[in-house]
């Protein structure tokens, strides 16, 4: 799939018209919610055929390990993205476990930025480190920091596609040919940008992370997550994963992932989520530019407030990241941008006295939320953590919904006057 695949309106056409695995019996049009734990076969030997995958047709067995709507999202995320195979899970946090405990092992490493979001940050730094997995802070703009943080035990490259809140923007395309001198593979969380406005597999991803909270759900409808296998990568270089059986149907990654990791965690998606979210999948393209589009012209617009110390959106001029953004993404960004004010306290002020705009945590609702990170999401870390993190206390974040964006210029002028 070429760029311009993913720009032009094939994009929702492809999903939209992603067909259902085994046509519906009674015609349905959207797939129904299979609501059940369980499938019933008609003897013992389809069962166990079932249970030891020797079916030409995989059948679902029990909804921990597939379901029929779940698998009717993953068939949509598949057309969307060109991935090679797809796992929706409970969450975007299922999704980056899960992908962790797939490819880590004890003694292994895995380098990635500072910058992450909170849980992410939490999972690395504090859950895996209980499991002996090490994690390889670097200044993911540095390539030669990036180069010596590799060694031999490194299972693992991680970044995210713009950084949260600080909107960084890593340079994949140069990452992932160092990484591939080294035989290490690339893991992206790519929340931030839906597949209509970024090509993963171009840009040199291995493994895509998602919350599907987020863009996909279709307006903060439900929670979950997906991994998104490019079948990029040769797992022969990894040290756990080389000892895995070789499979016709998917990488030694999906095949460990689907057939042990996630159904012994148990974090699968729920059959109500996947109907809410294959919905989302829909209209994702047309809710994302239309956000994304705000988005720029919102951070222009804020760039022109006196009170505003800084604003951080990769497309402005001002970003030291446009370069590396224009010729990752075919749309506008993203969302999502953050800015500074002079204190905490002006934060705070300026949040209390908006009308239209809520303050909320989440991203990309289609409703415009704020959120002071320092104070929330990063709230229980220590200063200490906070300063490695880089979370300032002066920054706030706005997620930018479907609203008219000129209402949402009136309640952002409204608010700075009570500044003053
Ligand atoms: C970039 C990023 N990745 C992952 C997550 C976690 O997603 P979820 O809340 O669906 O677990 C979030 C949540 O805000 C996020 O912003």
């Amino acid at each position: 799939m070429s760029q311009e695949d993913c720009k032009n309106e094939k994009f929702s056409t492809r999903i939209i018209s992603e067909k259902f695995k085994k046509p519906d019996i009674h015609g349905a049009i959207g797939m129904p919610i299979y609501r059940n734990a369980a499938f019933e076969f008609p003897n013992s030997e389809s069962i166990a055929a079932a249970f030891q995958n020797r079916e030409e047709i995989t059948s679902h067995t029990y909804s921990r390990i597939t379901n029929p709507s779940v698998e009717n999202l993953e068939r949509k995320i598949q057309a969307a993205s060109g991935a090679e195979s797809v796992m929706a899970l409970a969450s975007g946090m299922a999704a980056i476990s899960n992908t962790f405990f797939t490819l880590a092992y004890a003694g292994s490493n895995i380098v990635t930025s500072p910058h992450l979001f909170g849980n992410t940050f939490s999972i690395l730094k504090f859950t895996l480190a209980e499991f002996d997995v090490e994690v390889r802070f670097v200044n993911t703009d540095d390539m030669e920091e990036i180069a010596s943080a590799i060694d031999q035990n490194t299972c693992a490259f991680f970044c995210e596609l713009i950084t949260n809140p600080h909107m960084e923007v890593a340079n994949l395309t140069e990452i992932s040919k160092l990484l591939r001198t080294r035989n290490i593979p690339m893991i992206v969380d790519s929340t931030i940008i839906p597949w209509c406005g970024f090509n993963a597999k171009e840009a040199g991803v291995d493994i895509e992370v998602v919350s599907t909270t987020k863009y996909i759900s279709g307006g903060a409808t439900s929670i979950g997550g997906a991994i998104l296998d490019y079948g990029t990568f040769n797992w022969a270089h990894n040290r756990k994963l080389n000892k895995v059986a070789k499979s016709s149907e998917m990488s030694k990654f999906s095949f460990k992932l689907k057939r042990e990791i996630a159904r012994n965690i148990g974090a699968c998606m729920d059959p109500d989520t996947a109907y809410l979210q294959a919905l989302g999948m829909e209209s994702l393209q047309l809710r994302f530019e239309r956000m994304a589009d705000s988005a720029y012209e919102l951070a222009q617009f804020l760039s022109q407030q006196k009170d505003i110390l800084k604003v951080n959106y990769p497309k402005l001029e001002s970003s030291a990241y446009k370069e590396v953004s224009d010729s990752l993404f075919s749309s506008n960004p993203g969302a999502m941008l953050t800015f500074s004010l002079e204190s905490k306290d002006a934060c705070y002020k300026f949040m209390d006295q908006l009308q239209t705009i809520r303050r909320a945590t989440n991203l990309f609702d289609n409703k415009t939320l704020i959120i002071h990170p320092e104070s929330t999401i990063y709230g229980t870390f220590s200063s200490e953590m906070k300063s490695v993190m880089g979370i300032e206390d002066n920054l706030l974040r706005l997620s930018v919904g479907l609203e008219d964006v000129n209402d949402l210029k009136g309640d952002i002028i409204q608010a700075l006057k009570s500044l003053h």
